[in-house]
């Protein structure tokens, strides 16, 4: 393909922080169409498109039209998590190379579909899983490439951020969390920690997932945070059902255990505790410690007394793609991880290449929610992950987002 003819399907939060890093890091991206179930979203959207671009791109509320529409040859979703798969699998049978945002999913018959609709139409797909491409996972990934972390056994991450504000002011703000967080229970966003582990493992390239177990706590957080708020008056009677938080344990089938956590409705700072244990060494993002086999540490020791002692560990490994990030692709969004997403989407878009982050990748992930669902309803009782790949993990190469070395 010669030139990216994009069309951004959903305007919100994230459509516009999207939207944004385009028109300032990727000159040679033309951005034709818009589109948003809200007029005044794609108004405003397309406003911001003449003013940096000096074109007017096409505004669609509909995005069956915006499919249609045959200026557009890649589009990215960025809309509700309910809608993601259906979105998706039309736009892949309309021939758009589709990058998709991250969410959980809602069936393993809509995990299914996105995996069967890639098979049939092979239209490129990636899931733009934006955390894959982190520093810190990076460099964890780097040294279990090369060893130096022996073994991985366990993994460990969590999506550890205080959304109360966000998820109670839904109706507000047109945002779709907050019905989530009323009707279900579940591990509903795993991927921005699952995503990087699952890579470093090589799930479904050589393994995956077998079997999980989830639990969740009670659910006081967003209750709490309501009561006494005038603008929160119509949920103070509300009962949410979402547990404040959500431990979900993975079962993969070279032996190793991933963790997960799910930890967005009680007082707290963000991390995503990304942690890799393996036969000689450790990695913990938490405790800001690389510990290994062959430094001389003090094993009786507590972990503070080596917290800062990974800075000169994560320089020696940096990954290419991190040591030559500018400061303004830094700045353009998740600390530049975003940019490095995009970047990845369009030149495997370009150059025809196998997306880094695959259909396999995204229906394993997104189905950790709606299996995590089942299991907390059957009070932590283990659930069948499918293979998603059909036996062809057994023999696929691994493959990593980025250039590591
Ligand atoms: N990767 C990241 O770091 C990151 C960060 C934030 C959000 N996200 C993901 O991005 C997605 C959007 O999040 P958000 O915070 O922008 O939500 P949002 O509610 O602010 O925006 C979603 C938009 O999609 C539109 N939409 C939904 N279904 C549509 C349809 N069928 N046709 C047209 N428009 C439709 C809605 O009208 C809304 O404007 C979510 O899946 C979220 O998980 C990812």
């Amino acid at each position: 393909m010669e030139k990216i003819k994009l069309g951004f399907l959903g305007l919100g939060q994230r459509g516009n922080g999207l939207l944004t890093n385009v028109l300032n890091n990727f000159p040679q991206v033309e951005v034709v169409a818009l589109c948003d179930e809200y007029a005044d979203r794609v108004e405003d959207c397309i406003k911001r498109v003449e003013e940096k671009r000096g074109m007017r791109p096409t505004g669609y509320t509909k995005h069956s039209e915006l499919f249609q529409d045959a200026n557009v040859n890649t589009v990215i979703i960025s809309a509700s998590w309910e809608a993601h798969a259906p979105l998706a699998v039309e736009a892949m049978k309309c021939g758009k190379i589709c990058g998709l945002e991250v969410g959980g999913g809602y069936s393993v018959e809509d995990c299914w579909s996105l995996v069967h609709t890639w098979e049939e139409t092979k239209t490129p797909f990636m899931f733009l899983e934006n955390c894959c491409f982190g520093k810190e996972e990076l460099v964890a990934t780097r040294m279990a490439r090369e060893g130096k972390l022996g073994e991985v056994v366990y993994a460990h991450g969590a999506y550890g951020h205080d959304l109360r504000s966000e998820i109670c002011g839904g109706v507000k703000n047109r945002h779709y969390r907050l019905r989530n967080y009323l009707i279900r229970n579940c591990d509903n966003y795993p991927t921005h920690n699952l995503g990087p582990i699952a890579k470093l493992l090589n799930i479904n390239r050589g393994n995956r997932m077998l079997k999980l177990t989830s639990m969740a706590s009670k659910a006081r957080g967003l209750s709490a945070f309501v009561q006494g708020k005038e603008e929160f008056e119509f949920l103070q009677d509300k009962h949410f059902a979402q547990g404040d938080v959500v431990c979900t344990n993975i079962m993969c089938a070279d032996g190793s255990l991933i963790s997960l956590k799910l930890d967005t409705s009680l007082p707290r700072a963000y991390s995503r505790e990304f942690t890799i244990s393996g036969t000689k060494g450790l990695f913990s993002v938490p405790d800001q410690v690389v510990l290994t086999d062959d430094m001389e540490f003090n094993h009786e020791l507590e972990m503070k007394e080596y917290t800062g002692n990974n800075k000169e560990i994560y320089e020696q490994n940096l990954p290419a793609v991190w040591r030559n990030i500018t400061q303004e692709q830094i700045e353009a969004g998740h600390g530049g991880m975003d940019t490095l997403t995009l970047q990845a989407f369009f030149g495997a878009a370009l150059s025809g290449e196998e997306m880094p982050i695959d259909v396999y990748d995204a229906a394993a992930w997104m189905v950790i929610t709606c299996l995590s669902e089942a299991s907390i309803a059957n009070g932590g009782m283990p659930i069948d992950i499918p293979d998603f790949t059909n036996g062809k993990w057994i023999l696929r190469e691994p493959k990593d987002v980025a250039e590591l070395i």
